[in-house]
This record gives structure tokens, C-alpha cells and sequence, in this order.
């Protein structure tokens, strides 16, 4: 899709977490679509102007295959979901990340669906010692094996947020590559605001490529390419 600006439909997977929240902030500021859709576990309070721009689908994503509705008639889809092993245990982390995703990519494809736009992680690679890297790499494969016409996989390095939840490793992480940053900008995260602009960018965009995967410093000159809001 090379010009959704202000028509065609998307749904968004994640929408209440970190990097789904910036890219909603994104979509709905520069109204590059007429329909959005979040599809959600819960139903979110996002502020009168917001609810009323958007659909949201209340989903049970254990029964996704119920929800095919939800995933009807999208032409963009963008997939910001994730757990931790910590919130999840081990076998939760593998259903949200790669199950669950799998699940949705199928449903919108089915749909309809032409591009498909999946935040991974820097590292991804389904032949990991790392549990959290291999399922990564996993959902990764699985995904472009559905058939998008366009897909597009987001590698980013460490998330630059204000996480309201307590994750004491990624906390110190952020403290200190926040200061990295400041002289290697590209090389250890993205704020996710980056993230979200540089999702803009690719759908308004799309590469050559069937499937198009970004590093964390492709995402950053995407993300620099598109203007802030406001400026
Ligand atoms: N954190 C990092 O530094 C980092 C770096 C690289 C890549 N990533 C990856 O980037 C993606 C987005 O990360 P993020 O930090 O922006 O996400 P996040 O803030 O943790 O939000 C995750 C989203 O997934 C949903 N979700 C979680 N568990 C669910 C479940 N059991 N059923 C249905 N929905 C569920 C959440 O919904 P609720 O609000 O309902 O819980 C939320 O919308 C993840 O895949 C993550 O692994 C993260």
C-alpha cells in the first residue's frame, strides 16, 4: 500500500502496550487511515476523541479463529503484541509471541490483509540458545510463510519508554543506554516513538521486497525521515 494517507483500513495488535500506544498516537494524528481497528483482550479507555475515531474488537485470543471478523477487510496489519517469561512463564511467552501472532496473521491474511508489519527484536533467530531470541526467530519465519504481499519485520534493540509495569532489568537497561544513546544513537535502542514513525514510513512506502526486514539502525532513519508531529 505506497499511499494509505487517509483512506484504506488497519488493525493494530498490541495497541495498549508500549510501542502500540505510540504507533495509535501516530496513525490517529496523521489520519493515514479512514477505519482503524485494535484488537485487544480488553476494551481501552483511550479519551472520547480517540474511542470515537477507532473500532476496537474485544478478542479471546485462545479462540482467535472465533474472531475472523475482527480481521476482515484490513489492508495494513501491525503487530506490537508480546509478554515476558516472567509475566507469562515459558509456555505463555511462546503462545503470546509466536502463537498467538501466528494465529492473527493467518485470520487477517484470510481477510484480505496485503501488509503485514510485525515488531520482533534485534537478534531474532529461530536457531537461538535463547529462548525469548528463538521464539522471535520463530514467529518471524512463520509469518512470512503466511503469503503478505508486503511484510515487514521491525528488529529493534532496546525500547527507549516510560513503562508503568515493574521490569527492574530492562529499567537499568534503559537508564544506561539512555546515556549510550547520547553518543552511539543508533547502535544499542530506539524510542518507541522511532518505532512507530518508521512504521508509518513503510506502509507509506513499502519496500521492493515480499518480505523487508529492518535493523534497529534502518529503524532509526526511517523513523527520522517521517516529521515529528508538531513540527
Ligand atoms: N522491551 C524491549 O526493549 C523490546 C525490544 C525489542 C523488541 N521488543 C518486542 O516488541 C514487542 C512490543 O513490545 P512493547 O514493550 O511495546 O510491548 P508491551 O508494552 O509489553 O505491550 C504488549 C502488548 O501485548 C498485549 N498482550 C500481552 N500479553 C497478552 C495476552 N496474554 N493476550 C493478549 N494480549 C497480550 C498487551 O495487552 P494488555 O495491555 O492487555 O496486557 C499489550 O497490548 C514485543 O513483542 C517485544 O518482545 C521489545
Amino acid at each position: 500500500m505506497a499511499a494509505a494517507a487517509g483512506g484504506g483500513s488497519c488493525f493494530v495488535l498490541g495497541a495498549s502496550g508500549q510501542t502500540g500506544r505510540a504507533l495509535l498516537r501516530e496513525l490517529l494524528a496523521r489520519r493515514l487511515f479512514a477505519r482503524v481497528t485494535l484488537v485487544g483482550r480488553r476494551r481501552l479507555s483511550l479519551g472520547e476523541e480517540a474511542e470515537a475515531a477507532v473500532e476496537q474488537a474485544v478478542v479471546d485470543f485462545e479462540r482467535l479463529s472465533e474472531h475472523a471478523a475482527a480481521f476482515q477487510g484490513h489492508d495494513v496489519g501491525f503487530c506490537c503484541l508480546g509478554t515476558t517469561r516472567a509475566e507469562a512463564g515459558e509456555a505463555g511467552f511462546v503462545r503470546v509471541d509466536r502463537d498467538y501472532v501466528v494465529q492473527a496473521a493467518e485470520l487477517a491474511r484470510a481477510g484480505g490483509c496485503r501488509h503485514f508489519v510485525l515488531q520482533s527484536s534485534r537478534g531474532a533467530n529461530r536457531h537461538s540458545g535463547f529462548l525469548y531470541l528463538r521464539v522471535k526467530g520463530e514467529v518471524e519465519d512463520l509469518v512470512q510463510a503466511v503469503g503478505f504481499d508486503h511484510c515487514t519485520i521491525f528488529r529493534p534493540a532496546v525500547l527507549l519508554c516510560k513503562r508503568e509495569e515493574s521490569r527492574p532489568a530492562e529499567w537499568v537497561a534503559q537508564k544506561f543506554l539512555g546515556v549510550v544513546a547520547r553518543v552511539f544513537p543508533t547502535a544499542y535502542s530506539v524510542p518507541v516513538e522511532t518505532v512507530a514513525r518508521a512504521m508509518v514510513a513503510i506502509v507509506l512506502q513499502p519496500g521492493e521486497g515480499k518480505v523487508e526486514v529492518l535493523e534497529n539502525k534502518t529503524i532509526h532513519e526511517l523513523g527520522k525521515a517521517v516529521p515529528q508531529q508538531g513540527t
